[in-house]
């Protein structure tokens, strides 16, 4: 099966870069949201990033101007967005990106397993969740994989592929293909906490939050040493600001209910702090760091 048109529900963060890179891919891709200012909102930041990434093609000589140009229409062409998710019903693939709460993920993927056509494959984006527990609401676990892409989505070069136990090789094959035609380069993950990156990436940031708490050493002297020492584009406590420190928190809080034996899983206290006073990070403008825009400062 090849995946022609692609639905991506949740227009955010990840889902306006899924929507984006999909097009780029050749995709035809229908933006969902429940609320026009969302769509308006995602729909902006596509057209902004794609700007970006046309300037820097022309920087680089990759493009002329004029292909830029053009090469822009075309993405933007194939992109449109709906507030009504009987739209989906005719699409190959759709991609779920919205918010990390497992009841109304249940929710959409029930409702989605009556709307689209039977062959339609479903994917979720979650970070945290189990794949094969939204397998069973969709009503059809062997079309249903994880396609959990990395942010900046426009830019991060990965996508973790996650098939369950039920997934079929057919599912699982299209959707890596997919992940390829994003031009992103997939790998293949077993439905397990946070998958491949995940698994590591987070008790990894908490554990630099612990020894911020401990006053172990300085956010920014954690942050230097990580990136010099090992070469990483970003220090593990600007990560954080980064992806969000409710996010952070969600996905560990998730964690340490449902596998409470397993030591890596622990919350920094200063994580709960934060999160209590709204400092969320790079999206409020303030976590363990001030941000303007996408700049520290
Ligand atoms: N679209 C188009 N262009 C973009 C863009 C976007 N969305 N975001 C950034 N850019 C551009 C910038 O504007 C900049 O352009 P310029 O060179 O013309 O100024 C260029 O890309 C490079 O960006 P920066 O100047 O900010 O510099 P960096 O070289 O530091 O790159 C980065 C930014 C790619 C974010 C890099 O810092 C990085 O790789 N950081 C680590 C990110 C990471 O680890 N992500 C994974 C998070 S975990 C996750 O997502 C999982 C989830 O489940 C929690």
């Amino acid at each position: 099966m090849v995946i022609k048109k692609v639905g991506v529900i949740g227009c955010g963060l990840m889902g306006h870069g899924i929507v984006q890179v999909a097009a780029q891919g050749g995709c035809s891709v229908i933006a969902l949201e429940t609320e026009q200012r969302f769509l308006d909102s995602g729909l902006a930041r596509i057209e902004k990033s794609l700007a970006k990434l046309a300037e820097k093609n022309v920087e680089k000589q990759k493009m002329t101007a004029e292909q830029a140009k053009a090469w822009v229409s075309e993405v933007r062409a194939r992109i449109s967005g709906s507030l009504d998710r009987r739209a989906l019903a005719d699409c190959d693939l759709v991609v779920e990106a919205i918010v990390e709460d497992l009841p109304v993920k249940l929710a959409l993927f029930k409702e989605l397993g009556s709307i689209c056509k039977k062959e339609t494959i479903f994917a979720s984006n979650t970070s945290s969740f189990s794949i094969g527990e939204m397998a069973g609401a969709s009503g059809r676990p062997d079309r249903m994989v994880g396609l959990h892409f990395f942010n900046p989505v426009q830019l991060m070069k990965l996508v973790e592929v996650v098939r369950t136990k039920d997934t079929s090789d057919e599912s699982f094959a299209a959707a890596r293909a997919f992940g390829e035609a994003c031009g992103k380069t997939p790998v293949a993950c077993k439905d397990t906490p946070g998958f491949v990156v995940n698994r590591l990436l987070v008790p990894y940031m908490a554990q630099s939050l612990m020894m911020l708490e401990r006053g172990d050493a300085t956010k920014e002297d954690i942050d230097a040493a990580m990136q010099l020492g090992c070469g990483y584009p970003m220090g593990p406590i600007t990560l954080t600001d980064y992806v969000g420190l409710d996010t952070t928190l969600a996905i560990i809080e998730g964690w340490v209910k449902r596998y409470p034996k397993e030591p890596a899983f622990a919350i920094p206290e200063v994580l709960r702090t934060k999160v209590k006073e709204g400092k969320l990070g790079r999206k409020t403008g303030e976590g363990f760091y001030k941000w303007e825009g996408d700049k520290k400062v």
